[in-house]
């Protein structure tokens, strides 16, 4: 981690008020005055303001069920940021892992540990997300076995130079045709899930994230959030 950044999770200082306290040559890395902000620290390194030994504090992670018209940013846009919902202390230094598009709801999963959340996004770590789609043309029961293939197979998606990994789909009712269905994907590319369908000739009209690994939006309301339990939490401590 960043030494400013481990200073802002040690004491109750703003990462300006780090970045100043740095500068005046306060602070010390076993026992070596360290003025470089972007040094990185880890827990074992002994830092200290003037004598004074930092623990930093420990590694916060939650869920919110996030509305439509927010964004998952740290800055607010067009719309507000999600981290307005979360009701706790320093919410914006924390980070969300996995955006959702501003029409998006469901499961977001936020943190303030760079290597957690580097193990929910990374595709390399193949954590399946699990999206319950509205598509504006239904899906028939003839042409599903197809699509079912094609998404196992892998989509091309404008712009992309390989396909998408395979990703499974799932008709949600027996009914004859289908516009609500599930889409699980391991990968995070840009509008991905819209993207897919899109290339595939229909179009999504509503999307929900529903699942992030095994973490499942429980019956949180739209807008509500918890603290991950620890089970959960472990699920992506690597
Ligand atoms: N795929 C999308 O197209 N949008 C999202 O918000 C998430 C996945």
């Amino acid at each position: 981690m960043r030494l400013d950044k481990f200073i802002c999770k040690s004491t109750e200082l703003t990462r300006s008020e780090a970045k100043k306290l740095l500068k005046s040559g306060e602070v010390r890395v076993n026992g070596e005055v360290a003025k470089n902000p972007a040094m990185q620290v880890h827990e074992n390194n002994s830092i200290d303001i003037d004598g004074q030994f930092l623990t930093a504090r420990q590694s916060r992670y939650f869920m919110l069920h996030k509305v439509t018209d927010t964004i998952c940013s740290n800055v607010d846009e067009v719309y507000p940021s999600v981290l307005h919902f979360l009701e706790v202390d320093k919410a914006f230094d924390l980070h969300i892992a996995g955006r959702l598009d501003a029409d998006t709801t469901g499961l977001v999963l936020i943190t303030d540990d760079g290597r957690w959340s580097h193990n929910v996004i990374s595709p390399k770590k193949d954590c399946q997300k699990v999206y319950r789609v509205w598509l504006r043309n239904p899906i028939t029961v003839e042409k599903s076995a197809e699509l079912i293939e094609k998404f196992a197979q892998g989509i091309q998606l404008q712009g992309e130079s390989s396909l998408t990994k395979p990703a499974v789909l799932t008709l949600v009712t027996d009914t004859d045709v289908d516009n609500e269905v599930l889409l699980t994907i391991t990968e995070g590319k840009y509008h991905q899930v819209k993207r897919m369908f899109a290339a595939i000739g229909n179009r999504v009209i509503g999307l929900h994230r529903e699942q992030i690994g095994e973490i499942k939006l429980d019956d949180l309301a739209p807008g509500e959030w918890r603290p991950l339990t620890d089970k959960e939490v472990n699920l992506f401590t690597s």
